[in-house]
């Protein structure tokens, strides 16, 4: 549709009309009389505001959604096409690795893969518009979302959700193709630093963090064309998001320049009166649209209060009409209004789901997350091994390995441990269960499906125990259940489940080789696991074709390139821990600890495996850092070069890392920031020049009266595998 008949069509609708499109509901209202359970279980639409809804959340499969979106256009006086949308966070049906896990490949180019892949399942199974990229900032692995992050580092978190937005969405005007979605950046904003890591908590940040950590990979995704932002739960600094026409209309909109649909998360906006700032729904519903949302997403409050809001005078026509218009056009961006009916097509369904296509980049790209955090010369193992291996724990059969943003239809053709191992054809393995995932007490938050007997528990332990004897190594395949992260999966304790490091415990005592392959939603404290393993391989969640990429890895098909997104902790009590944390006046030293020091008197204040970290079956030398020039000004770009070896003996990838540092600035400066990075493969004993070119853009931050610029003066350019590299030169900036 042309500008013009978008403006007219607008002009034509009745108020109730406009506020229709304006609310979304579950997909189970229109089926169960508008009734919710959950949150919202007091919200209940007439048939009439049922049929003027603009969209639905929550419904996928091409048949019914083409049923709905014919029965729904049919009632609306307009025949306005509905928006179908859904949480597609790291795939619909080919599953690929949590988005952390995705993090830690270091390859936007994995990631917008993955996202094409999940546009074109989305796009056959009717949907128009996935609620992913999550791009908020994390830096305490108790937060259970941290699995839907990129991770701790701004730099990384930009590249990432740009990719994502890209994989989603096509370049600049391909978004009415049959295969792509829109994206929907979330939640706007911070959501990801709730204080004690406690999901739904404040967020109390000062603007300058704000500004300099947490929002440029918002502003990433707009620069991408991300067609909706989601507001988050949070407070920030006082205001909840949802009601915050600062952040959503001064920052979001005019700062960041965004012009898409701005969309409440679940419920949000009547919980604004929870939070203490509406006394009640209606209030809620105008502080939310004088913010600027322009769904409502399952609340009452849009439903019930926008339209008398209005009549009443106390909101301006003209906020409903600019938010209908921005919902309009990106019903037309779409293609909708030309074909609603364009994404619906069954057969193409039943052919892209799960196609060899989407399943080999689904391996891929699992097996590039993985990160081998220690190696006493144990892995790779061999495939005809003279003497048995054995594959010990609850993780070592299971096909649960999606993580609790994903929801296969099946879970059974996700490939399991065992799977991926026979399809090998390795001989002299044998398996055994261990223990159950998880016990009473071991969660806070037990899934429907846990179930635990002692009686049959204690029959697995003793059996794992005689099968470990009698084996030469151990695979330990463990790790937290995959309900233990995500939405509403904070904790304080950063272990796997107690009864699992028991089994651990007492198969380390017959059995020292052990090879631990550990499965998480976030960072664990993973300190007494690899002090008593000689290996240790994360695989977070790794999705659809986890257990082929393990085995591949295992069995040095592929050789580990993982590097970490989120630093690992050596104990809960050091969250928030993340590597780009400013210097204090009293620094400790590794190992230092004496004296009026920074840090805790029983732990050191460093983590046990720091961002970037990762090793590979080959070892990479790096040389010292060279620098083009000592000096750099406004205009001139210097030069950062290594030459990197590979000194082993197989062909592997290295990440290799730029960072740097601002030695003194008018305010205190990270202790280092990541600032590039490029993925190098080599081959044994050949080596390369990787060189990194540094302007003085890359040095700009905010400065003491908050203008974002660059100052004159020493920095510090490390080059290197891992955040804690010490390969180090130094340049001045004249500026
Ligand atoms: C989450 C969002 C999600 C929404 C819709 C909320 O609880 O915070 O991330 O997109 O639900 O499912």
């Amino acid at each position: 549709m042309k500008k013009e008949e978008l403006q007219a069509l607008l002009q034509d609708m009745t108020l109730e009309e406009k506020v229709g499109q304006m609310i979304q509901i579950r997909a189970n209202m229109l089926t169960e009389g508008g009734i919710v359970t959950g949150p919202t279980n007091h919200v209940s639409l007439s048939e009439k505001e049922l049929a003027l809804t603009g969209s639905i959340l929550g419904k996928i499969g091409a048949e019914e959604l083409a049923k709905v979106q014919k029965e729904q256009m049919e009632k609306q006086p307009h025949h306005i096409p509905m928006l179908f949308m859904y949480d597609v966070i790291n795939g619909l049906e080919t599953i690929f690795p949590i988005p952390l896990a995705q993090g830690c490949t270091f390859s936007p180019e994995l990631v917008e893969e993955a996202s094409a892949v999940s546009a074109r399942e989305s796009a056959a199974a009717g949907l128009h518009v996935t609620f992913s990229p999550m791009v908020d900032l994390v830096r305490d692995a108790r937060w259970g979302r941290v699995m839907e992050s990129n991770g701790e580092d701004t730099y990384l978190n930009c590249q990432m959700a740009k990719a994502y937005v890209r994989g989603y969405q096509g370049q600049l005007g391909e978004l009415s193709k049959n295969d792509k979605v829109a994206a929907c950046l979330k939640h706007f904003a911070a959501y990801g630093y709730p204080e004690g890591g406690r999901e739904y908590d404040n967020v109390e940040i000062s603007e300058r963090s704000l500004r300099q950590d947490f929002l440029p990979a918002y502003e990433a995704t707009i620069k991408e064309n991300c067609k909706l932002a989601m507001t988050s739960f949070n407070t920030i600094n006082r205001v909840p998001a949802s009601g915050n026409k600062w952040l959503m209309r001064e920052v979001l909109r005019k700062e960041m320049g965004f012009e898409g649909v701005l969309i409440s998360d679940f419920s949000a906006v009547e919980e604004l009166v929870i939070h203490g700032i509406a006394e009640d729904a209606r209030a809620a519903a105008k502080l939310a649209i004088e913010a600027g949302v322009d769904i409502d997403m399952v609340s009452s409050a849009y439903i019930e209060h926008l339209a008398d809001l209005i009549r009443s005078g106390e909101v301006e026509e003209r906020l409903v009409d600019e938010a209908v218009m921005r919902i309009l056009n990106l019903k037309n961006d779409l293609g909708l209004f030309e074909n609603p009916f364009k994404y619906i097509d069954e057969s193409g369904e039943q052919e892209v789901i799960l196609c060899k296509e989407h399943r080999d980049a689904a391996r891929r790209m699992a097996e590039a997350s993985f990160v081998l955090l220690k190696n006493e010369e144990i892995l790779p193992l061999v495939k005809t091994e003279k003497k048995q291996v054995a594959y010990i724990g609850p993780y070592a059969e299971t096909h649960a390995l999606h993580g609790t943003w994903s929801f296969p239809q099946d879970e059974n053709r996700s490939v399991s441990i065992r799977q991926g191992i026979e399809k090998k054809k390795i001989t002299n393995v044998v398996f055994a269960q261990g223990c159950y995932m998880l016990k009473a007490g071991d969660a806070t938050r037990l899934g429907k499906n846990d179930v635990y007997e002692q009686e049959q528990n204690e029959k697995w332990m003793t059996e794992a125990v005689e099968v470990a004897r009698h084996s030469e190594k151990v695979v330990l395949c463990l790790g937290e259940a995959n309900h233990q992260s995500g939405e509403c999966g904070s904790r304080v304790n950063l272990q796997i489940p107690e009864i699992q490091m028991e089994l651990f415990r007492r198969v380390r005592q017959v059995n020292s080789n052990i090879i631990t392959v550990l499965f998480c939603g976030r960072p664990l404290d993973t300190t007494e696991i690899s002090k008593l393993s000689r290996a240790l391989l994360v695989v977070w969640m790794p999705g659809t074709e986890g257990g082929s990429a393990i085995a591949n890895v295992l069995y040095g098909d592929v050789a580990p390139q993982g590097k970490l997104s989120m630093s690992f902790p050596r104990h809960a009590g050091q969250e928030p821990i993340y590597y780009n944390h400013l210097m204090t006046g009293r620094p400790d030293i590794v190992g230092g600890r004496v004296g009026f020091k920074h840090g805790y008197i029983d732990e050191s204040c460093y983590p046990l495996y720091p961002f970037g970290y990762g090793l590979s079956y080959t070892t990479f030398e790096y040389s010292p850092v060279k620098l083009s020039s000592g000096i750099v000004s406004k205009e001139d770009t210097i030069r950062a070069s290594v030459t990197l070896k590979n000194v082993g003996s197989c062909r592997a990838t290295e990440t290799v890392q730029l960072y740097i540092r601002d030695v003194a600035a008018s305010v205190a400066r990270p202790v280092k920031e990541l600032k590039g990075f490029q993925k190098i493969t080599l081959e044994p004993e050949q080596s390369i020049e990787v060189a990194f070119d540094i302007t003085e853009e890359m040095l700009r931050f905010y400065d003491i009266d908050m203008n974002y610029r660059s100052e004159s003066g020493k920095f510090q350019v490390f080059i290197g595998g891992h955040s804690d590299t010490q390969n180090v030169a130094e340049f001045v900036l004249e500026v």
